[in-house]
């Protein structure tokens, strides 16, 4: 969720565990801990300057999340497993999840990421200290929630490989992505914008078994509006509970799902949750 708080970032909420402090030391170069504490700061500062999410106030982009889902061995072996493999990167914000992906193996022509803010991509840049030339993987900026970008009804009809870098929009990509990844993004939008979000994105997928949409958002044992106290505003988020998530693709596919909650402690010590999930096109589906 995004606010409008004047509250300051709290440097106190850093900390890279050994897997990120690795990820981050090897990507951006900079090997000594305080210099990497004062250039993600700094990154940081001028993201939460575009818009404040809760996930850039929290460093959630240092988390690895995309490589801590129980999927993310499987996608990965998907793209191993077929040269065509295409992978999509839903709400991408810096791009730190494709490029985790593509430290662990997959190809970069073959990964697309999509954000509604070009500026959080570009920081993405700066963040890792590359340049469109230095990591040369494909981007396109739009809001998922328009259909003229993003529409369960229209797409492309033709069977070759997508072009990925002269796409006009997601809607190019209808039914050949292999893999989708969407972290923190569905949770952003109210109870008919995610329904409406998830048909959109199984249409994405390619109808071949074994494809893939994945990740994690902020979820709820009690399906409904919660509200919390965020950056010293109120805020509403509509969280689905497993079983109305499921749900959710189950109607929208021939999808296999699942989806678990764990308990997360807030910067404000109180207990979240996090719903991890995956909904995988059954071998039921017909190509
Ligand atoms: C909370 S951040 C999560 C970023 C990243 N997935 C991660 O886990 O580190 C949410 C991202 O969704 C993007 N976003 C918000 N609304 C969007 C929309 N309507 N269409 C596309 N992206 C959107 C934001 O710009 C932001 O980068």
């Amino acid at each position: 969720m995004s606010f409008t708080s004047d509250i300051p970032l709290d440097p106190g909420l850093y900390g890279l565990d050994p897997a990120a402090l690795e990820f981050f030391q090897q990507q951006t170069g900079i090997t000594a801990e305080d210099d990497l504490k004062h250039h993600i700061l700094a990154v940081q500062a001028k993201a939460f300057a575009v818009t404040q999410y809760h996930c850039i106030y929290s460093f959630g982009f240092t988390r690895l999340r995309i490589s801590k889902h129980p999927k993310y061995q499987s996608v990965l072996q998907l793209g191993r497993d077929c040269r065509s493999a295409l992978l999509l990167d839903l709400g991408c914000c810096f791009g730190n999840d494709a490029r985790k992906a593509v430290t662990d193996g997959w190809p970069i022509a073959r990964i697309i990421s999509t954000d509604l803010e070009q500026e959080f991509w570009d920081l993405g840049h700066v963040l890792f200290r590359s340049t469109p030339t230095s990591f040369p993987s494909h981007f396109i900026a739009g809001d998922c929630l328009d259909p003229a970008f993003l529409s369960s009804e229209s797409g492309s009809t033709s069977q070759s490989p997508p072009d990925l870098s002269s796409l006009a929009s997601l809607n190019d990509l209808h039914g050949k992505l292999t893999a989708i990844h969407a972290t923190s993004i569905f949770h952003l939008f109210s109870a008919e914008q995610q329904a409406s979000l998830v048909r959109a994105v199984a249409a994405l997928l390619s109808p071949v078994p074994g494809s893939i949409v994945f990740g994690s958002h902020v979820g709820h044992p009690k399906q409904g509006t919660i509200r919390e106290e965020m950056l010293g505003v109120t805020v509403e988020m509509y969280c689905y509970n497993p079983e109305s998530w499921n749900k959710l693709w189950e109607d929208a596919g021939p999808f296999e799902t699942e989806a678990v909650l764990k308990e997360v402690i807030a910067p404000n010590g109180e207990i979240g949750w996090r719903m991890v999930w995956s909904a995988t096109m059954s071998t039921k589906s017909t190509v």
